[in-house]
């Protein structure tokens, strides 16, 4: 019998980041809220319960459950810590982000997970990696980044970031801190540049041979997530570049109502989203994909 009784968790603080974004600090309560999908709840109850908090991988998601209002699935930015406090970005889109929005810190809300199979740390660990993010698509990059760099545990580590535009840029402490260790290349789709060296006009794609050739040889392992279009065009660019296709690994997004594989609605042909993914290897996602991808 699966468990949908998420746990209490308490919004910390938050700071925008990005157009229509806010990185949020949450901190695990010790209990779990009750699931009752009551909109007069504007509290949750809160209840004893074993979590399985503390051994979150890199790469999972959890699902968000504002009270009163329902659920979405969040990528960790930063995973629960031995206080409890973990941290996400999201973006503003419709009734539970907005909910998100209109909260402040020292309001209680739900959250249950972690779910899904995350990034393969163990076998990129040591190698030459290529980062590509786009847009808020970033934040499932964010632990990964974070955690290889801390370890220094790469041979050659490069990330790529695409924006739609200045204002648009999310993680930029993030990215800040890392350029002090690794390569960043952010490109910025339209308009000014904001005079930064790391700072390019353009799509990802259009900064891949100089990635490339920066690599040497081609990168054992490239890591991609954001926009559908981006990732797999870059993953059939990489491919056509002579990366293996068994050395590509994307995080996909899906609409998620149960998060645990059995309501259906993220099921891509006999795999669902929420449990044999998020992420996915290239060579074992094509197939379930439309052939005009
Ligand atoms: C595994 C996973 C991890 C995610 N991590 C993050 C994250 O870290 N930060 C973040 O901001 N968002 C993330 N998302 C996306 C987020 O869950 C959705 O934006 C969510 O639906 C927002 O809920 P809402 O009620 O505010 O908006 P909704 O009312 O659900 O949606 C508003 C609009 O977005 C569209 N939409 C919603 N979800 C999707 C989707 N998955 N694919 C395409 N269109 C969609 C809807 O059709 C609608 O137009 C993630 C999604 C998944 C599946
Ligand atoms: S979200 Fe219910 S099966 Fe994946």
């Amino acid at each position: 019998m699966h468990n949908l009784t998420p746990s209490a968790i308490e919004l910390v603080d938050f700071y925008d980041d990005g157009e229509q974004a806010r990185h949020f600090q949450f901190r695990l309560l010790d209990g779990a809220v009750s699931a009752s999908a009551d909109p007069a709840l504007t509290e949750p109850t809160l209840t004893k319960q074993d979590t399985g908090w503390q051994k979150v991988q890199i790469g999972q998601f959890f699902m968000l459950n504002v009270p009163g209002v329902g659920e979405a699935p969040f990528t960790f930015t930063q995973m629960p810590d031995e206080q409890g406090h973990f941290r996400a970005l999201v973006r503003q889109m419709g009734a539970v982000t907005t909910a998100l929005f209109g909260l402040q810190p020292g309001q209680i809300l739900g959250a249950r997970g972690p779910y899904g199979i995350g990034w393969p740390m163990n076998e990129i660990s040591g190698k030459r990696i290529l980062v590509v993010g786009g847009g808020c698509g970033l934040a499932p990059l964010v632990g990964v980044v974070d955690h290889l760099v801390e370890q220094q545990n790469y041979t050659q580590l490069t990330v790529v970031y695409g924006a739609r535009s200045q204002q648009a840029k999310m993680l930029n402490p993030e990215r800040e801190r890392w350029q002090q260790f690794i390569p960043v290349f952010n490109m910025i789709e339209n308009g000014d540049l904001n005079g930064d060296e790391n700072e390019y006009h353009g799509r990802p794609i259009d900064i891949m041979p100089t990635v490339l050739d920066s690599f040497g040889e081609l990168p054992d392992v490239v890591l991609l997530a954001g926009p559908q279009v981006m990732m797999f065009g870059m993953a059939d660019y990489l491919v056509a570049s002579g990366v293996y296709d068994h050395a590509i690994y994307l995080s996909i997004e899906r609409r998620m109502h149960c998060g645990l594989g059995t309501c259906g609605h993220c099921y891509l042909k006999h795999q669902y989203i929420c449990t044999d993914g998020p992420t996915f290897r290239w060579d074992v996602l094509q197939p379930y994909l439309p052939e005009d991808h």
